[in-house]
């Protein structure tokens, strides 16, 4: 093997669990799955495909669902990890980080009526024999990880899904805010985001629910019965999760920009945490506080907000309900605490190029990065303390969060990787219709389209430091079982009777994975298709001019277009260099061609970071500020349009240039 591998935590994700946003994929065309002929395997691929056996995976799953697996709690797991990789042939290690983390203590929540009765609430899942695990005196209570410590006792607003937009609306509809408690939904942006709006908009609590309208066509309303008895969602799940500003810093909040040691400086968090108490609850428990508002405020028909009304029998209705007032407590524990990475490393030919693959072992029940769900928390620590090594010799990093979920794969890169990641499906067999790919089956559902790299994931930290990324899973379709995301529901008996009995789609991702991998390591070419880098900033090129025009103002952006054609003209060079050194078989123009394609990624990132939030540095895609997950392409410009500040555009459109010829210039032959 050319490249040295590094494997970080485990092939797959067992059960699954994560940051990541866990939207549902949009409705599959069964007309349009077909079933082209598998592209076949070479006897080197076939090695590495038949070394995958679903029983392994299922017995690890088991492994990692029967223990402590909450961030920082269970060092015996990350050696097991780490030991497994050793019998394996990769060198095993820890690589351990003092991180700030808080734990829950305790927390309440009830509703006091106007006619002065009360409502207590149990923010407790239900205890179910059919899965063990839903028992186990040391499951983890519902709680926000990163949640601020406090009470609140105020009347309460329902405030959709709580994007800046949605207050907006509420304020446009003369709606109090000041000193009530935010009722919000979850789905679309980044949890931690909607609390930051809330207390942004001098709101004193904020409460978290799961709505049933986000779940596809598996519902009780359609006649499916609820987990455990069917796969329709238990109505007492509650969707765990951080309230970190991921959008503005992931990782440690006290070591922003620098590794977590025992003596590591502790910085000021308060900008990257929240200042008010925050609790999640079931679909079950918000029912009665979206009635107690029924008639009060504006009714959710007529707010005009994007997925205001969900399907709960209530009129999603804005409040506030004179005396119908919520008091509300959460208490967590600081603590500096150790975490553990477990890491394992394969030894190439070539130690100036290296391929890191990751995913994380952490969760937020019971339960190979650690501390993913804090806020990406332990793969962050670790790129900071290796940053120099990495920007030198990182030719990739390969995320997989929830391996699998449900039966809709997904794949999101930066644009260079999308050649060889969709030709690999080819060679993958997805599950679900005999004989089919996996790229038949992803593509059925997303027109064949890659998608942009937001966040909530681990590849955050790389891709910010100018690494080619890929993040790749199978998610929940709106015709599969409701995955109990963040839930104690999200569990091996789950995953067994549910989600992937068997274990086949935890296979095939592991063998897309796998092939992925090696041919990134093995090819005599790191396989990048540059061209298609130059397509994608044409088309967010073509985005940023509808965003603009969408303001009613004028933006000089002629700088950037020009940027982008140089680019072009850099990466067909590069192109025709690549070509040129496989036809002549000359070493030293390969070296030449793979140093240029390990490195391009560098130049797109900004040296300060994006306006208000240094860490985030690629001036051709992040995360929105106001979603967490999703992306934005051109981030400085976009986001300064947005906003109408035409000043700071104008400076972006000159960083994000620069940028772009950076990457041009690397390329340049
Ligand atoms: C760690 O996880 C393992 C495997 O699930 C489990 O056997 C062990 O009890 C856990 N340790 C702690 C301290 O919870
Ligand atoms: C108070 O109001 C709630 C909600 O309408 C109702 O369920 C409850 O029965 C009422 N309690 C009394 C004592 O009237
Ligand atoms: C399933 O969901 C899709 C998209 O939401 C919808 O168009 C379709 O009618 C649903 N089918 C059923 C049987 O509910
Ligand atoms: C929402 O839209 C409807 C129909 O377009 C309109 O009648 C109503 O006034 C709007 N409501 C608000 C609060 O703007
Ligand atoms: C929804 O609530 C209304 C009014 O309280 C009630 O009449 C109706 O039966 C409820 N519908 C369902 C499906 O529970
Ligand atoms: C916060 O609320 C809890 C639960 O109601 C209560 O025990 C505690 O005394 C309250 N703390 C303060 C500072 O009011
Ligand atoms: C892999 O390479 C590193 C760095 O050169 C070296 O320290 C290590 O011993 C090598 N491991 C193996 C198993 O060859
Ligand atoms: C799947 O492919 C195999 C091998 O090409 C073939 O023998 C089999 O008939 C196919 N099955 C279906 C259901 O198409
Ligand atoms: C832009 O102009 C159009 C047409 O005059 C108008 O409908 C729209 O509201 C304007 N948009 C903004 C953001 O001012
Ligand atoms: C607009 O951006 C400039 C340059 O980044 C900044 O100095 C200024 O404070 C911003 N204006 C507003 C109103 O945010």
């Amino acid at each position: 093997m050319r490249l040295s591998i590094l494997l970080w935590l485990v092939y797959v994700c067992l059960t699954s669990s994560c940051v990541r946003d866990p939207a549902l994929h949009p409705a599959r065309s069964l007309l349009r799955r077909q079933t082209t002929p598998r592209v076949p395997l070479t006897a080197d691929e076939t090695v590495l495909f038949d070394s995958f056996d679903t029983k392994t995976i299922e017995e690890w799953s088991y492994y990692y669902t029967h223990g402590a697996h909450l961030a920082g709690t269970n060092r015996t797991m990350a050696q097991w990890t780490a030991d497994r990789w050793s019998e394996n042939g990769f060198q095993g290690r820890l690589d351990q980080y003092v991180t700030y983390l808080n734990y829950p203590v305790s927390h309440s929540l009830s509703l006091t009526y106007p006619n002065a009765s009360v409502l207590p609430l149990s923010l407790e899942e239900a205890v179910l024999v059919e899965d063990e695990t839903t028992s186990y005196p040391n499951r983890i209570p519902t709680f926000n990880g990163y949640s601020f410590t406090g009470n609140a006792t105020a009347e309460y607003v329902y405030v959709g899904r709580g994007q800046v937009v949605d207050f907006d609306a509420l304020v446009a509809l003369g709606i109090p805010l000041e000193g009530k408690i935010a009722l919000a939904k979850y789905g679309g942006p980044f949890r931690g985001l909607k609390v930051k709006n809330a207390a942004l908009y001098g709101m004193v609590g904020c409460i978290l629910f799961t709505d049933p309208g986000d779940d596809g066509n598996i519902t009780e309303a359609k006649g499916y019965a609820p987990y455990p008895d069917g796969p329709a969602r238990n109505p007492t799940s509650v969707q765990r999760g951080s309230v970190q500003f991921l959008s503005t810093y992931p990782g440690d909040p006290t070591t922003p920009g620098y590794p977590s040691k025992e003596d590591s400086p502790r910085a000021d968090k308060s900008a990257v945490v929240p200042s008010i108490p925050s609790l999640p609850i079931s679909y079950a428990e918000a029912i009665p506080l979206l009635r107690a508002l029924d008639g009060f405020g504006t009714p959710g028909d007529q707010v005009n907000r994007t997925k205001w009304v969900g399907a709960l029998n209530a009129t999603y209705s804005t409040g506030p309900a004179p005396g119908a007032v919520l008091s509300m407590s959460n208490v967590m524990r600081d603590a500096i605490t150790p975490i553990w990475d477990a890491i394992g490393i394969i030894n190439g030919t070539n130690q100036d190029e290296v391929i890191v693959i990751g995913n994380h072992r952490d969760a937020w029940i019971l339960c190979s990065w650690d501390g993913e769900e804090y806020g990406l928390v332990g793969s962050t620590e670790w790129v900071e303390e290796y940053v120099n090594w990495l920007t030198q010799s990182a030719v990739v990093y390969l995320n997989i969060d929830v391996g699998v979920s449900g039966k809709s794969p997904s794949l999101s890169a930066t644009p260079e990787l999308n050649t060889i990641a969709t030709d690999i499906m080819k060679k993958v067999i997805w599950p679900t219709v005999p004989n089919q790919t996996l790229y038949d089956a992803w593509s059925a559902e997303n027109d064949g389209e890659v998608g942009v790299l937001g966040s909530g994931s681990d590849f955050t930290s790389f891709l910010h430091k100018g690494i080619s990324s890929l993040d790749v899973g199978s998610d929940q379709g709106v015709d599969d079982p409701v995955y109990h995301y963040h839930s104690n529901f999200d569990s091996y008996h789950w995953m067994t009777t549910y989600g992937d009995p068997g274990f086949h789609y935890h296979a095939a991702m592991g063998q897309y994975l796998t092939l992925l991998a090696y041919h990134i390591a093995n090819d005599e070419i790191i396989p990048y298709d540059l061209p298609v880098y130059s397509t994608a900033l044409h088309s967010y090129y073509d985005d940023l001019q509808e965003t603009i025009k969408s303001t009613n103002q004028t933006l000089d952006t002629s700088e950037l277009f020009a940027a982008i054609t140089e680019f072009e003209t850099s990466a067909n060079e590069a192109t025709a260099l690549k070509n040129q050194a496989v036809s002549s078989n000359d070493d030293a123009l390969k070296t030449v061609v793979n140093q240029k394609f390990r490195d391009f990624q560098r130049g797109f990132t900004s040296a300060g970071g994006l306006p208000e939030r240094e860490f985030f540095k690629h001036v051709v895609n992040a995360p929105g500020i106001d979603t967490g997950y999703a992306p934005t392409t051109f981030p400085g410009i976009t986001e300064a349009v947005e906003a109408g500040n035409f000043t700071r555009a104008a400076e972006w459109v000159g960083r994000t240039s620069l940028g772009i010829r950076r990457a041009a210039d690397i390329l340049k032959t």
